[in-house]
């Protein structure tokens, strides 16, 4: 797994990791993230039940994860958060925060309503070590019931699949480095996956009120610098709910 930092203040930082080579060739490659402030965790979207080990074996050369408080759900997938009753196992504190309409849902992973904490449809705001973390809400991009997370001093935007690329096992790349050829990779994902341009475009206006300066997702590279405005006038420009031929 390649590991990396994204941002670092003080006692605030962000690391992400994946592209792990060892994965089975079956199971999606993922991202995951995590935030620290003031020797607090939180991890976004840990992934599967079968990326556990590397996950935690990993974070732990990084972070005491006795310290990880709690875990974010963009949403209910299994490349998600299908690994949560295990990291539950490794602290019955924790505590996970997941869009409201997943609740009794992702109770069959096997987590306890007591460790969850439901976000509104409206979205929220998660402290972390005294720092606030926004909540966005990024309903039908793709899950009925999603979420995004803003850092407003990192300027780092969690996006769930929003900005997913599907990548070659050869691509390590952590950032993408030419835009034009890396949609290639995402676009027969979102418009296969992302099923309402309205959702799209709403979601795309309340990105650009914020500062951003990364958009991290849960697959393939993160969009640094230009290359955010750039993905947010290519998705914006993209009929997504589009990739299947019965529906034209
Ligand atoms: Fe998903
Ligand atoms: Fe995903």
């Amino acid at each position: 797994m390649l590991v990396e930092n994204l941002y670092k203040k003080n006692t605030h930082s962000w690391m992400v990791m994946g592209r792990d080579p060892d994965k089975r060739q079956e199971v999606i490659d993922t991202n995951q993230y995590l935030i620290q402030n003031n020797g607090r965790g939180l991890l976004l979207d840990p992934g599967g039940i079968e990326n556990f080990a590397v996950v935690a074996a990993e974070f732990s050369k990084h972070f005491e994860l006795a310290n990880v408080e709690a875990i974010f759900a963009s949403h209910q997938d299994p490349d998600v958060i299908s690994s949560l009753a295990l990291w539950i196992q490794t602290n019955p504190k924790l505590v996970v925060y997941v869009p409201k309409i997943w609740v009794s849902f992702i109770s069959h992973f096997g987590v306890k309503e007591e460790n969850m904490r439901p976000i509104p449809d409206e979205g929220g705001t998660i402290t972390l070590g005294g720092h606030d973390l926004e909540v966005i809400p990024q309903h039908y991009l793709h899950s009925s019931g999603c979420l995004s997370l803003y850092d407003p001093d990192a300027k780092i935007l969690f996006s769930g699949d929003i900005g997913a690329a599907l990548l070659p096992d050869d691509n390590t790349d952590m950032f993408v480095t030419d835009f034009d050829e890396h949609t290639k990779t995402m676009e027969y994902f979102h418009r296969r996956w992302m099923p309402s341009n309205s959702a799209k475009l709403r979601w795309i206006a309340e990105i650009r009120k914020r500062d951003v300066e990364m958009i991290c997702p849960q697959h393939g590279s993160i969009f640094k610098g230009d290359d955010v405005a750039k993905f947010l006038t290519w998705f914006e420009n993209l009929d997504v709910g589009s990739a299947w031929s019965g529906v034209r």
